[in-house]
Formats: C-alpha cells, sequence, structure tokens
C-alpha cells in the first residue's frame, strides 16, 4: 500500500492519511481496544495521528503515548491547543503537559483549536517560543474561517502556518468556495476532520450507490473523494480494528468521473459563501 503524501509550505512531506482520536480515553473500559486500533493502524503504515489536550481531558493523549512506545521516530503526531490555554505562557505550558503525556520530546504539527478571546499574536509567540526549543516542529490551526486565516497570516510570522483542520466532507462542502481554494493558493494544507461525518452519513443512498459499484464500503468513497484533492489530509477516527482496516481501502479506490458526477448531484458543491462548520 503506498501512503499518499502532502507537501507543507517549507516543503517537508507529511501522510495525507492520519487516525483521529476524539472520544478516545472517555470509558476506561474501551481503552485496550483504542491503543489496539492506533497501533493496528500504525502496523499497517498509518504514521500520522492527530489528538488534542481536550480529547478525554487528556487521556486520549496517553493513550497515543501507550500506542507509539517505541515507534516514535516513524511518526508525525498532531496536537492542539484549546484557546483558553493559548496565551503565550499558556500555550507554552499546555504544550509542555501533552509533551508528558505523550512521553514525548517534540509535537510534529501544534495548532490552535479554535479561535478564542487570547490574541493570536500571542499564540503565535508560544508556537515560536516552543519550535525554537524544539518542542513543536510546525504550527497550525484549526476552524479558522478565511477571515481567521486572513488575520493570522498578516502576523509577522502567520505565513509559516502549516495546516488548517476544518470540518469537510460530502455532506459539508461549503469551505470549497472560498476558504480551501484560499489555502491552496498559499500552500497551507487542509486537515478534514470528521470526515466520514461521524458515521451519519454512511447510509446514504448515492453513497452506497457508488459504494457498491466498486465493492467497496460507503466509508471508503467518502475518504477517497477527499484524498483525490491536493493539499488534502484526513484524519478518520476509528476505535474498532475492523474500521481502521476498512477506511485505509480508500487508498485503494479510484472514483470514476461518472462517480464524481453522481456525488456532486447527491451532494451538491456551495454556490455561496457559508461560515465554516464546526463539530
Ligand atoms: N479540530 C477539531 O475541532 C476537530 C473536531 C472533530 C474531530 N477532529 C479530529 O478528527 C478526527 C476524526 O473526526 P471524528 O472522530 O469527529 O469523526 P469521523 O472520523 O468522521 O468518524 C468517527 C466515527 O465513525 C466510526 N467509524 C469509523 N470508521 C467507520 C467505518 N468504516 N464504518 C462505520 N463507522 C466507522 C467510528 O467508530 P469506532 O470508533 O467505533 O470505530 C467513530 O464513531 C477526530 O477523531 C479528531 O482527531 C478535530
Amino acid at each position: 500500500m503506498k501512503m499518499p503524501q502532502i507537501t507543507l509550505p517549507d516543503g517537508e512531506s507529511v501522510p495525507a492519511y492520519g487516525q483521529g482520536t476524539w472520544h478516545m480515553g472517555e470509558n476506561r473500559g474501551r481503552r485496550a481496544e483504542e491503543v489496539a486500533a492506533l497501533k493496528l493502524g500504525i502496523e499497517l503504515g498509518i504514521t500520522l495521528i492527530d489528538t488534542a489536550e481536550m480529547y478525554g481531558n487528556g487521556v486520549a493523549e496517553e493513550i497515543v503515548a501507550e500506542a507509539i512506545k517505541g515507534r516514535r521516530d516513524k511518526l508525525f503526531i498532531v496536537s492542539k491547543v484549546l484557546p483558553y490555554n493559548s496565551s503565550q505562557k499558556g500555550t507554552i505550558e499546555a504544550c509542555e503537559r501533552s509533551l508528558k503525556r505523550l512521553k514525548t520530546d517534540r509535537i510534529d504539527l501544534y495548532l490552535l483549536h479554535w479561535r478564542g478571546s487570547h490574541p493570536f499574536a500571542e499564540t503565535l509567540a508560544g508556537f515560536e517560543r516552543l519550535q525554537r526549543d524544539g518542542k513543536i516542529r510546525h504550527h497550525g490551526v484549526s476552524n479558522f474561517d478565511r477571515g481567521d486565516m486572513e488575520e493570522w497570516t498578516r502576523l509577522d510570522g502567520g505565513k509559516a502556518v502549516a495546516s488548517n483542520q476544518i470540518l469537510y466532507n460530502l455532506t459539508r462542502r461549503g469551505p470549497e468556495f472560498d476558504l480551501i481554494p484560499w489555502c491552496r493558493q498559499k500552500t497551507i494544507s487542509i486537515m478534514a476532520y470528521s470526515p466520514i461525518e461521524q458515521g451519519r452519513m454512511l447510509g446514504h443512498k448515492a453513497l452506497g450507490e457508488v459504494a457498491t459499484r466498486h465493492g467497496a464500503a460507503p466509508a471508503q468513497v467518502a475518504l477517497a473523494w477527499l484524498l483525490r484533492q491536493d493539499g488534502m489530509m484526513v484524519i478518520p477516527k476509528a476505535s474498532r480494528q475492523q474500521h481502521v482496516r476498512e477506511n485505509l481501502g480508500a487508498l485503494d479506490l479510484k472514483l470514476t468521473d461518472q462517480d464524481l458526477a453522481d456525488l456532486d448531484h447527491a451532494f451538491p458543491p456551495p454556490k455561496g459563501r457559508t461560515s465554516l462548520g464546526m463539530l
């Protein structure tokens, strides 16, 4: 299996496919299953993991630490600072707590989870300090609409933003109108979160019809539809091993022009600007 890659603005290649971890660490009884799913993904070649200090109140990061033990060096770890913590000092301290939970000395990509009340310049100053100290390798943002992106990239050093992680999938095509083209033009990668709409889209008739034509699963079609786009990363979350395996099958699925036309018909692209959704 060949893992697709995207290129960050500084030229580094990063896997376009990763594993999400939201809701991991919320139920102690499921911990072993969650660790096992992440480990399986790594064994199958998924080297990017997305987590956040928010998930499971820090426990998701501990679960990631358990899953990546002994294999840190080949992995690309993404984590996020909560807006409430995103003052300059707060960002640095939050990152240090995440590093402890993750049992690592660096986070590959560190994101502001969503816009809060701390000035962007403060968060960015925190990111830059962390980068100088080798505690993070890249920084970026999440849930940023076009206006937020413009504001962030106007700051000194703001153009180094590596990625914007946003809610984007077949049923949430709003960002195609101007946010995604704007980011693409600036070579800022998009990381599509909730790429299968947390499972809610999987019963959709049109998705099922395209899947049937390929002998594929609906989730594979939804992921392949995202992965075919330039500069697009996807981070489906799966705590069941069968879901980890099934989702990876998206990498072998090539959608035809007919499939894409049918999907456009069922999930029409936006005709105008809408504000960015968030889960
Ligand atoms: N930046 C942000 O604000 C933000 C917001 C939301 C999410 N995220 C990130 O993006 C990741 C993905 O988003 P998400 O977790 O919201 O939603 P998602 O990946 O679209 O869906 C996850 C859900 O779908 C189920 N699932 C996975 N594969 C499946 C399959 N092949 N067939 C049927 N069901 C399947 C999972 O079940 P099981 O777990 O039982 O396998 C889980 O309940 C998150 O985990 C998180 O890392 C970021």
